[in-house]
């Protein structure tokens, strides 16, 4: 059961709750890491099934969402080590704390919903807010520097390769004739004008979104610098899983655990093997686990959520 004081707001529904728990397998006295602690959903569940001594290290870019995990853990606050810190300094953040391997790793990427509702984050282009979206407030680039101060064709690229849309070029002219742009409002504006007359499922303004994120925080190169961090620091037997919640981050993990999984990983028309590449994981489940129709029904953004999970094989030297 997730836990929380009856005096505060209720939490925000975490995404595949109970199957990352079920996949971790957490246990007294283990050592976890939730490297995307946010409001502290999935951490209180992995404390809670490692009690009465399992100890859990929780990191998040995102000051406010630390301090909302900080309220939650409180009852764990023995147990539970919080730090603002970047996940692609995983190694670092473990070293600091003397834990040299870990028994269960947990990854929820992207955008909480926390964060999604709040206004003067900039993530959304439903509520009026800065055109900001870094998960830390102090982070180098903001969204707003992207749209107006990058190249009409960077910007294309941009939208392109992290947002994949079709009318990526469209968008980035009509972008740059708007500038400049300081608001989420005005750029969901001109990107609806840049898609005029295509009627689509999503709002046009969706992948332009998307891509300004993963741009602003870097976020794919994020979790391709995590992923072997993550790998190296498990036991024997110890588990990572991967919340992915969309295409290009779920190519990503994908394409990690399968390497990570085989014993060769030379091209397919070479006769003979010369890479000596072993694998040091299995995965738990060749498919992706997805959240159920109820799970959906009470939280949509479930919908997109996809979970990976790999294994450490055991030494084998
Ligand atoms: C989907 S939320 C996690 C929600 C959490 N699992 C829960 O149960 O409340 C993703 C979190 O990852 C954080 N985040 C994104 N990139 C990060 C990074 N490179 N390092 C650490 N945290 C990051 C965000 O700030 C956000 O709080």
């Amino acid at each position: 059961m997730e836990r929380f004081d009856s005096g505060q707001n209720p939490p925000h529904r975490s995404v595949l709750y109970h199957q990352i728990i079920l996949s971790l397998r957490p246990e007294s006295p283990g050592r976890y890491v939730d490297a995307t602690v946010g409001a502290g959903g999935h951490a209180a569940g992995i404390l809670e099934a490692a009690s009465p001594a399992g100890a859990l290290l929780g990191l998040d870019l995102d000051p406010q969402a630390l301090a909302l995990a900080g309220q939650r853990l409180a009852v764990y606050a023995d147990r539970a080590i919080l730090v603002h810190a970047s996940y692609t300094t995983l190694r670092e953040q473990l070293n600091a704390i003397g834990w040299q391997q870990v028994n269960g790793i947990v990854l929820d990427l992207g955008v909480s919903s926390m964060q999604l509702d709040t206004a003067d984050r900039g993530f959304s282009f439903q509520t009026e807010g800065p055109l900001d979206m870094r998960f830390d407030p102090n982070g180098p680039v903001s969204a707003a520097d992207l749209v107006n101060r990058l190249p009409e064709n960077e910007l294309a690229d941009l939208i392109w390769r992290y947002g994949e849309d079709p009318l990526s070029r469209r968008v980035a002219r009509a972008v740059v004739q708007a500038r400049p742009l300081s608001t989420t409002r005005q750029l969901a504006e001109a990107v609806s004008r840049g898609h005029r007359g295509k009627h689509e499922r999503t709002h046009p303004a969706t992948r332009t979104f998307q891509a300004l994120r993963i741009a602003v925080n870097q976020e794919l190169q994020s979790i391709e610098t995590v992923l072997p961090q993550a790998i190296e620091a498990l036991v024997p037997g110890g588990r990572l899983a991967v919340i992915s919640f969309h295409s290009l981050e779920d190519r990503l993990v994908k394409q990690t655990f399968r390497r990570e999984s085989r014993d060769c990983i030379c091209p397919p028309e070479q006769p003979v093997c010369t890479c000596a590449h072993k694998a040091v994981v299995v995965e738990v489940n060749r498919r992706p686990i997805e959240a159920g129709a109820e799970e959906i029904q009470t939280n949509p953004r479930a919908r997109s959520a996809k979970l990976r999970v790999v294994e450490k094989l055991p030494n084998l030297a």
